[in-house]
């Protein structure tokens, strides 16, 4: 008898371990971000496990703890974003240009924190521009132009390498936006979704943040730290 009680106790106090969960960044709908690109080959599976088809569209990877997940999919999947590029500040001078750039994306996949990184803000410290999200766009793509960054070569230079600089790391604005009514690939049901459950996967076509659209973390669930 004394053996079943323990167990019992066991699992009891075991709950609230299994449930605790990381902290993760809660973001306002609109705000201020940092943009950096990496590079997405178009048809690869990132890990929302979004479809092939996402790719053909404006996509972007979110910082890890904004994003909510260590691997795999987590809250910030299939999210939608307007991102519009304010100014440069690594550049000497800074540059304001003089033009409005702006793209809406979809978060197709995880931006790793690491060391002190564009990607690595956490709840209670900022990323280096003082930002707590960064988007990692897939660019070069072919849905965002080449020229999308913009650039003044009379200020930071105009030779054949650096010609279509993009500066690297941009200060930006988001606005949280309808992937189905702002996002390029919204009336593209091949574009929507996930891909066929082969396990870790979740991209919802529409998510606002509600837990009946929106993913949940797969690390949390997983209790990977
Ligand atoms: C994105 O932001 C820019 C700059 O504020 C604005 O002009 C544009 O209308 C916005 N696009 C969407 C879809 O919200
Ligand atoms: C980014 O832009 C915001 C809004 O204009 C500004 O307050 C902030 O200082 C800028 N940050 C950097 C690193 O340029
Ligand atoms: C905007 O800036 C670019 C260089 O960055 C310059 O070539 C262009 O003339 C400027 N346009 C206006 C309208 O000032
Ligand atoms: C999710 O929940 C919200 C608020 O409770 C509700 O308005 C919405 O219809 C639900 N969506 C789905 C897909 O069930």
């Amino acid at each position: 008898m004394s053996v079943v009680i323990c167990c019992i106790l066991v699992l009891y106090f075991q709950i609230p371990t299994v449930s605790g969960s990381t902290e993760w960044i809660e973001y306002p709908p609109d705000g201020t971000a940092t943009i950096t690109h990496y590079t997405l080959p178009q048809g690869f599976i990132a890990a929302c496990g979004c479809t092939a088809d996402s790719t053909n569209y404006p996509t972007a990877a979110m910082s890890q703890y904004a994003y909510g997940s260590s691997r795999a999919y987590g809250p910030g999947c299939g999210r939608c974003f307007n991102l519009t590029l304010l100014n440069t500040f690594t550049s000497d001078p800074p540059f304001f240009p003089n033009v409005t750039k702006s793209v809406v994306i979809k978060v197709t996949d995880l931006c790793p924190t690491g060391g002190n990184g564009w990607c690595s803000a956490t709840p209670g410290h900022p990323n280096p521009a003082g930002q707590f999200i960064n988007f990692d766009l897939a660019w070069p793509s072919s849905s965002i132009p080449s020229d999308f960054f913009p650039s003044d070569p009379a200020v930071y230079g105009a030779t054949a390498a650096n010609v279509k600089q993009d500066f690297g790391v941009w200060n930006a604005s988001y606005q949280t936006v309808d992937c189905i009514q702002e996002w390029a690939g919204g009336k593209t049901p091949a574009a929507l979704g996930s891909v066929v459950d082969a396990g870790g996967v979740c991209c919802p076509a529409n998510p606002t943040g509600n837990a009946n659209d929106t993913c949940p973390s797969y690390s949390d669930q997983n209790g990977i730290p």
